[in-house]
């Protein structure tokens, strides 16, 4: 993974005022800057991407995609633990990275229907889903059954009885999990917390449903239950925090043991490993995370004496947020004197809601060209166009001056972004390409006029 602190440290020493203003883009995987000021992705120059593909535009580096799951694989291997990476395809949902994840032999979660439907278009093997949600409808649990999906993570009581009168309607039997509330908060985001014990997430533990649903799971010929599962958030950046989790699941599995003779095969400790968005960020890598995972795992069954159950982990940011990068064409801009220039991009709220929602920061950078020896970088904010005064994409940037016609790069957009993509003001989503060695591959082309329109029904006139 390529970090750029060096080549800036040595371009503040030449031009204290370089084309970032002393602020620079972080790089990840293939992407670098060449002499030019041009950004490469992959083996190919951002202008190229731009005229073939135009703006907005995501690019997933899928070199990134295969070194972050073999380092979240190698640590399992070393440990010589069984597991299962399941991505979590919220993060990115299209067929072509169901693809590329599926010949990299990993699993996935999936939480609806249609992440389902395109996961098995994709011929992603039912055998490695698994389907989770709070609220899966008859008919998605019809689906996944059907599609044989290999494991169904059980919510909350009304899915039990709905999924095991569907399962003895059809006679037959299906693997489970059931999805408890850890209680531990992790740090992060509110909207993204989801392991505390108020949430709409999972059987609580504390108050005895956990237990509860455990009793009525295992006397139900319809399910075998295979383990547990519990997810404690997204952004996550302290390791100990997943210890902290591995620790409370395996108290109540070694309490289970005792008053039920049940033994966990699985181990699920959902995903939420944090990533850089900015220089700010600074989380441990994969490898730390599964270790301390791993770790706990071994000690609290030495101190249980539990057998060592599988340990399944649902990575999805942590797979493709730094292989993204959104590619956007600068429009107009609006300056305010004495208090700030606004660029607008032909982008926005519509491909990433994320700093509208979360107030997530990003970095961005001129990515089309050198400042041409501008050096007076300016303090700008990035907006997008949607009618929205809250469309702001990076709320403070500095760049140096830019026109129409430029190119704004934006990284680590490759999680939580095309998939929670809308089309508020009939803005079509952006056209999503996969590069590697050199090529480029569309993998979601540009939302046209007419696909938007494509479920509008004119009014009947007489
Ligand atoms: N497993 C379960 C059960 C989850 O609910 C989630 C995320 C994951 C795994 C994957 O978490 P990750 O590794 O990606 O952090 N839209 C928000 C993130 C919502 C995450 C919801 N659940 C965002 O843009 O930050």
């Amino acid at each position: 993974m390529l970090f750029c602190w060096k080549q800036a440290k040595m371009e503040q020493k030449q031009n204290r005022k370089n084309k970032w203003g002393g602020a620079m883009p972080l790089l990840f995987g293939t992407s670098k800057i060449d002499s030019a000021g041009i950004l490469e992705i992959g083996g190919i120059k951002a202008t190229e991407l731009v005229e073939e593909f135009q703006t907005p535009l995501i690019v997933y580096d899928v070199q990134y995609i295969r070194e972050q799951t073999q380092r979240f694989k190698q640590v399992f291997e070393q440990e010589d633990f069984k597991y299962r990476i399941n991505y979590a395809s919220k993060a990115f949902s299209a067929i072509g990275i169901y693809q590329l994840l599926s010949e990299l032999e990993i699993s996935c979660d999936v939480v609806s229907g249609g992440e389902l439907y395109t996961a098995l278009q994709a011929g992603f093997p039912a055998e490695r889903i698994e389907f989770h949600g709070n609220n899966k409808t008859a008919q998605e649990l019809r689906e996944a059954v059907a599609a044989k999906v290999d494991t169904i993570v059980l919510d909350n009581f009304d899915e039990i009885t709905l999924l095991s009168n569907l399962l003895k309607k059809r006679k037959v039997r299906q693997k489970v999990q059931l999805r408890l509330a850890p209680g531990i908060e992790a740090h992060t985001h509110e909207a993204i917390m989801t392991g505390q014990i108020d949430s709409k997430f999972g059987f609580d533990i504390a108050s005895g449903q956990a237990e509860a649903a455990l009793r009525q799971v295992l006397t139900d010929e319809s399910f075998e239950l295979a383990g547990v599962h519990c997810h404690i958030g997204s952004q996550i950046f302290e390791t100990a925090s997943f210890g902290k989790a591995v620790w409370k699941m395996m108290e109540i599995l070694h309490d289970w043991q005792e008053k039920y003779q049940f033994a966990a095969a699985i181990l699920n400790i959902g995903g939420g490993f944090g990533v850089r968005y900015t220089g700010a960020d600074n989380p441990p890598a994969p490898e730390s995370f599964v270790k301390e995972i791993l770790l706990e795992v071994k000690a609290a069954c030495q101190k249980y004496a539990y057998p060592v159950p599988e340990v399944w982990i649902e990575p999805g940011r942590s797979l493709v947020a730094e292989a993204g990068t959104t590619l956007y064409t600068v429009g107009a801009q609006k300056e305010l004197p004495g208090i700030r220039r606004y660029v607008s991009v032909d982008g926005g709220m519509g491909d990433n809601i994320r700093p509208a929602l979360y107030q997530a920061e990003y970095l961005g950078f001129l990515a089309n060209r050198d400042s041409g020896g501008d050096t007076l970088a300016e303090k700008v904010r990035l907006t997008g166009k949607y009618c929205e005064s809250g469309d702001i994409l990076i709320d403070e940037l500095f760049l140096p001056k830019v026109a129409a016609g430029d190119v704004i790069a934006i990284t680590s957009t490759g999680a939580y972004t095309y998939s929670m993509a809308m089309n508020y003001n009939r803005n079509p989503k952006p056209a999503v390409v996969f590069v590697e060695n050199g090529a480029a591959q569309i993998v979601c082309r540009r939302e046209t006029y007419a696909d938007m329109m494509r479920l509008d029904i004119p009014l009947m006139r007489k």
